[in-house]
């Protein structure tokens, strides 16, 4: 008796499951078969009177009832509410659109970006030179002798040469390049030189064993230290605003003579002198000078008839001032919340 029962309700459900299509005809659905005053439940109170000795069987076919008819009744609830959010989505064209996040150049690319557009407006091209140098090209011809204490194993990372005729490193540099065009290519040149750097240096918020250089070479007949100046004067002023003024010092480089470094005004504190510029009211960005005679030498062009002067400049130093970032570190460990800022 009790065992026909159950399968009768059991085809019902069954047969039922097409016509459950909305919310409205599975909550029917629920009430009649899966609500506690239902059939399901009607029949459970129904096993209390069955006899023991089929109690066993009949209980487990009406489990089985049940769980069929909790399936039915859970795959067409996960069907009807599927269907009703895309629905939503397909029809609701007021919603606001998917904000996507999108990346962005990074700080560092977007000043070697800025710099080498500044340049190119007055004829210079970009070279990129090499990251693995060899000695000679980052030192000897740039006339830095074998005791100059750059080439410290302290400041240089040398590469195991091993075997090679040369002995390698990662360049500690971008001058390098200046040779590198000079070997390829006759005078005039006017070139600018941007990228990477290594130098062997205790990693501190000022300074890391990575870093980017922007080089500059111009070669021609009588080029003259004034045009340095002048170059470099409208450099500043495109990249850190018009009414920026600089100044040079004498300084030495083994690779230009004469050689200077140049400062902007302090922008933080407009010249008047405060912790960032050591309260000079300068900051340093550059070095730079007339090509020594020894470098034209190295390449091959006649120091008698050709002039040039080339100049070196540092980005991270030059965009911690820029930004007031506290740390050189901030660069590279690529938080969010850092690089948003520079979006
Ligand atoms: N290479 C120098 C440095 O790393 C910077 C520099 C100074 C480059 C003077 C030049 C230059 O081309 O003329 O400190």
């Amino acid at each position: 008796m009790m065992l026909d029962k159950i399968e009768e309700l059991r085809s019902k459900v069954l047969n039922i499951v097409d016509n459950i299509k909305d919310e409205k005809t599975l909550e029917e659905y629920r009430l009649i078969y899966l609500s506690r005053k239902g059939l399901i439940s009607e029949l459970f109170e129904n096993l209390k009177a069955v006899d023991k000795s089929i109690k066993a069987q009949v209980g487990k076919a009406l489990n089985e009832l049940k769980i069929t008819a909790q399936n039915i009744y859970d795959t067409k609830k996960s069907i009807i509410e599927d269907s009703a959010k895309t629905q939503e989505t397909i029809s609701d064209y007021t919603l606001p659109g998917r904000v996507f996040n999108i990346g962005s150049k990074h700080l560092i690319t977007q000043a070697l970006e800025d710099i080498t557009k500044i340049f190119e407006r007055i004829g210079f091209k970009v070279y990129e030179g090499f990251e693995i140098e060899d000695e000679y090209h980052n030192f000897d011809a740039l006339n830095t002798p074998d005791y100059h204490p750059s080439r410290d194993m302290q400041d240089t990372f040398y590469l195991n040469s091993e075997g090679k005729d040369k002995r390698y490193l990662l360049r500690t540099q971008t001058s390098p390049g200046q040779i590198r065009v000079m070997e390829n290519q006759k005078p005039p040149v006017r070139v600018i030189v941007p990228g990477k750097c290594y130098r062997n240096e205790a990693i501190s918020s000022r300074s890391l064993s990575m870093f980017h250089q922007v080089e500059g070479l111009y070669v021609d007949k009588k080029v003259t230290f004034r045009e340095l100046k002048g170059t470099l004067d409208y450099f500043a002023k495109e990249f850190f605003g018009k009414d920026i003024r600089t100044r040079m010092r004498p300084s030495f480089f083994p690779f230009t003579e004469p050689s200077a470094e140049m400062d902007v005004e302090c922008f933080l504190c407009n010249n008047k002198g405060c912790r960032i510029c050591k309260y000079t009211g300068w900051l340093e960005i550059l070095g730079c000078g007339m090509v020594d005679p020894n470098v034209f030498d190295f390449v091959g062009y006649d120091p008698e008839v050709y002039t040039g002067y080339a100049f070196g400049m540092g980005i991270e130093r030059t965009l911690l001032i820029r930004h007031r970032i506290p740390d050189i570190r901030m660069f590279y460990e690529n938080d969010i919340r850092f690089l948003n800022q520079f979006k």
